[in-house]
């Protein structure tokens, strides 16, 4: 079995593609083929010491889901699912796909929640990410002008996305023992 887990959510297919996109920078015994979390299991998530999390956020400021009115569920259910899961010993990044100019005043919220999820349930989160590069009113998502993990805007700064995907790969290496 792989030594990462990898789930995401996904409306529009962003957080999909960034989860393929990193999936393609590891060979299969290092990293699982991503997984939609909305199929989920709580022993698929016990199965790893390392995960990645990635999600959009979605409504205003939500996880996707249906209280966000997104057509499936998603992370939202998903985290009522794996309540019981105990993240002691885990070490997870997150990352979050975001809209900064229509969405400025929750740009990337929904990676607060799942850092909360984590670190609630004893887990490690890393994978802190500068804000420097973007440009947004508020986000629930910075502590200590950082954000809890790496932040994308497919909708305004695409081309920026795999450079940030890569660097930030390298930024999580040491936690997740990896060669980058
Ligand atoms: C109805 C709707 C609500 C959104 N709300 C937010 C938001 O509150 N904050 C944010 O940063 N982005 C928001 N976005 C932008 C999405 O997060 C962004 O488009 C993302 O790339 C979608 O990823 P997905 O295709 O994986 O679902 C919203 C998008 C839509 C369509």
């Amino acid at each position: 079995m792989a030594r990462i887990g990898i789930f995401f959510g996904s409306t529009t297919g962003n957080t999909r593609k960034v989860a393929k996109m990193i999936k393609k920078h590891f060979d299969d015994d290092t990293m699982a083929d991503p997984k939609n979390i909305n199929k989920a299991t709580p022993e698929d998530l016990a199965a790893y010491e390392y995960l990645i999390f990635g999600t959009p956020t979605m409504g205003e400021g939500q996880l996707p889901g249906l209280s966000a009115e997104c057509e499936e569920e998603s992370w939202e259910e998903a985290l009522i699912r794996l309540d019981g899961v105990d993240f002691t010993g885990k070490t997870v990044a997150l990352y979050g796909l975001g809209d900064q100019v229509t969405y400025t005043n929750e740009f990337v919220d929904g990676l607060m929640e799942l850092h909360d999820f984590v670190v609630d349930r004893g887990g490690t989160v890393v994978g802190a990410w500068p804000t420097e590069g973007y440009d947004f009113t508020s986000s629930q998502a910075v502590v200590d002008d950082k954000f809890v993990g790496l932040a994308l805007d497919n909708d305004n700064q695409s081309s920026l996305t795999e450079g940030r995907v890569k660097d930030w790969l390298k930024l999580i290496a040491p936690a997740f023992n990896l060669a980058v």
